[in-house]
């Protein structure tokens, strides 16, 4: 097993690079790991302005939620509402290539970002040695999508992460090639009707044979569900006003970079987008009040992170 440092290749033992990039974790650094689909870039889920770092290496030009992944069930547990369909998919299937989306807890620890707003949370227990190593010894859920550039294929060598992502991850562990090489598959059990969001490792008929009927991918409202189609992301029910200089009677302010008032709820007081990123969606859910008529938010740079909120922003606008 290699490590691979951008500029250096250095020969240490497994438990040497395992420890290491177990700090990189806990410090709030991106690991890329390998699991038996494809390669993750992972995060501590619960740290936002980590899990905001991974958007922005990734340049995705919108918040897709992410898969967050787990060492065991019991980790899991305190994070979402497990229904009776979800444990008996986790009972035949992991760890494995699966991920479900179920209802995040009330008092989930895992970052707002990673759910992109939204009030579920997509799981998976990946079967990889290399994957729980770097999991148990960080001791916290992470957050990883696939480790590459949006739009790009997904890695399933340490070479591909290292050609897409290059030096913006701090430590790239090599588990040599991923077994399954697709992603897993996504299933959404939050609703009453199970429903494939993404058709990968593990075919739709297993899982049918367990939990009965799943409404299959490409129906129209599968569509509306999949990333960037954000009819079922949070928007705050109070109506958003964007590009505002200052509050009308009665709004709520979200500011952001330096104001006159040091006391609005800002995304960043210093202007810094993965700041922005790592606050959105708590500090939309913060002012959303009924005792505020709108929230007006403040002009937010159109560049890196910058595109990824205004798109959120924008969205959640839009909707009456
Ligand atoms: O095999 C895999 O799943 C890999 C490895 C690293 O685990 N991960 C991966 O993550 O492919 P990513 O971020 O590239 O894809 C996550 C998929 C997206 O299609 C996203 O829209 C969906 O899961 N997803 C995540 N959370 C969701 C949620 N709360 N509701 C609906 N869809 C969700
Ligand atoms: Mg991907």
């Amino acid at each position: 097993m290699k490590e691979h440092h951008p500029n250096k290749t250095t020969k240490s033992t497994k438990s040497d690079v395992v420890t290491r990039a177990a700090q990189t974790v806990q410090l709030g650094g991106l690991v890329a790991f390998p699991t038996e689909t494809v390669y993750g870039l992972g995060a501590d889920a619960t740290n936002d302005v980590a899990v905001a770092r991974i958007f922005d290496v990734k340049k995705r030009p919108h918040f897709n939620p992410l898969i967050v992944h787990f060492s065991d069930q019991a980790s899991l547990a305190a994070t979402v509402v497990l229904n009776e369909k979800a444990k008996k998919l986790a009972q035949a299937f992991w760890p494995g290539a699966l991920t479900i989306v179920l209802p995040r807890k009330s008092n989930c620890q895992v970052s707002l970002l990673a759910s992109a707003g939204l009030g579920t949370l997509a799981v998976r227990i990946p079967n990889h040695p290399l994957a729980h190593s770097l999991m148990k010894a960080a001791n916290t859920p992470i957050a990883a999508p696939s480790a590459n550039c949006s739009g790009s294929i997904s890695p399933s060598t340490a070479a591909h992460v290292r050609e897409s992502l290059g030096n913006k991850v701090d430590i790239i562990l090599d588990g040599g090639p991923c077994k399954v090489g697709i992603e897993s598959t996504v299933v959404d059990l939050s609703g009453s009707n199970p429903t494939l969001l993404r058709p990968g490792g593990i075919v739709c008929e297993e899982l049918e044979k367990i939990i009965g009927p799943i409404k299959p991918s490409d129906s129209s409202n599968d569509k509306i569900r999949s990333p960037g189609m954000l009819s079922r992301h949070y928007a705050p029910s109070i109506p958003l006003r964007l590009n505002a200089k200052k509050a009308n009677p009665g709004e709520a302010f979200l500011a952001f970079g330096a104001t006159v008032n040091a006391r609005h709820v800002n995304l960043s007081h210093i202007g810094d987008l993965k700041e922005a990123a790592a606050n959105l969606f708590a500090m939309l859910r913060m002012l959303d009040r009924p005792n505020y008529k709108g929230i007006a938010v403040m002009k937010i740079p159109a560049t890196g992170l910058g595109i990824a909120i205004n798109d959120r922003l924008k969205r959640a606008a839009a909707i009456p």
